[in-house]
């Protein structure tokens, strides 16, 4: 069993995008610069975003956040998002979700200038992304593929089972899988709450993919043996033994599923991290697509 370690890919990608940054400055071009908008004080959400901030100061990137309040207005949000549309010094920026309810997630989404969309929530993207053309890849998923690229793992007519329909993980995910090239071309199963007899599903994959955010949801049974497991989870369960307060738990059982997976994500290091790097990168794509309409421009 080899364990995925995301933690070291993210740092070898971030060395890597540090690199680019270092060739920008010594050509004198402006560094990428990505911008993050939060809404409310969801501790989790602020946790990310602040993990964001800090990894762009490491790779040498620009950064900025703009914290709103809890009840903000969903026109005060807009008037936001379209102010950094506007701004030619922000390659590309990010609404964290989820957003306060009065708020509507699809029209926040809409907004956003599908150019600096580093998240690649927009439609635009999304429908590029699924007729295999060109565009940003939301994060984990990008993170994902990335794992199973630099590990080498073979997916082509492979079964790979989807569990969760999430925008941000589930959906995307079900389709990279099954796009032409490598990683994809794999035979897609999407699973969610509604699907009958999981077991029989899930113990016919050759890649698990799971991102439902029910703590030790995938259980050794439901594996067949030499399985791929990649666990999207990041659940915050009360541990008072913790300084924290609370232990990060994923949605795998690891203890006994690692015993007979081949490929396994942790929880901690293992799918998280890869999100962080893949953002840092989508930023870099910005930039470089932003500096070449910038000099169409001029
Ligand atoms: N909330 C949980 N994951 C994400 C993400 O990848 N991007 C944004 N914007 N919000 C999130």
């Amino acid at each position: 069993m080899t364990i995925l370690d995301g933690k070291k890919v993210s740092n070898e990608i971030q060395e890597e995008i540090a690199l680019e940054v270092q060739k920008m400055k010594n050509n004198g071009e402006k560094v990428p610069h990505l911008a993050a908008i939060i809404v409310g004080n969801d501790g989790a959400s602020l946790t990310y975003v602040n993990s964001k901030v800090r990894a762009c100061k490491r790779v040498g990137f620009e950064s900025s956040e703009y914290r709103m309040s809890s009840n903000t207005s969903e026109l005060k949000l807009l008037a936001k998002i379209e102010e950094l549309n506007k701004n030619d010094d922000i390659d590309g920026f990010i609404v964290q979700l989820p957003l306060p309810p009065q708020i509507n997630t699809q029209k926040v989404l809409l907004a956003v200038d599908a150019d600096k969309d580093v998240d690649g929530f927009h439609p635009t993207n999304f429908g590029k992304m699924s007729l295999d053309m060109s565009s940003f890849i939301p994060a984990t998923p990008f993170g994902i593929l990335e794992l199973l690229e630099r590990y080498d793992i073979p997916t082509k007519g492979k079964h790979t089972v989807v569990i969760g329909r999430s925008y941000i993980v589930g959906r995307p995910m079900s389709i990279l899988m099954g796009r032409q090239g490598f990683p994809g071309n794999s035979t897609v199963t999407l699973t969610h709450e509604f699907t009958k007899n999981i077991t029989q599903i899930t113990s016919q994959a050759d890649i698990i993919i799971i991102a439902v955010g029910i703590p030790h949801f995938l259980k050794a049974e439901m594996v067949k043996d030499d399985a791929v497991i990649i666990d999207v989870g990041i659940t915050r369960v009360p541990d008072d033994s913790k300084p924290r307060g609370y232990r990060i738990s994923g949605d795998v059982d690891f203890e006994n599923v690692s015993k007979k997976a081949s490929y396994i994500t942790p929880v901690p290091g293992g799918v998280g991290p890869m999100t962080i790097a893949m953002l840092l990168k989508n930023t870099l794509l910005a930039k470089e697509t932003h500096r070449a309409k910038q000099l169409q421009k001029d």
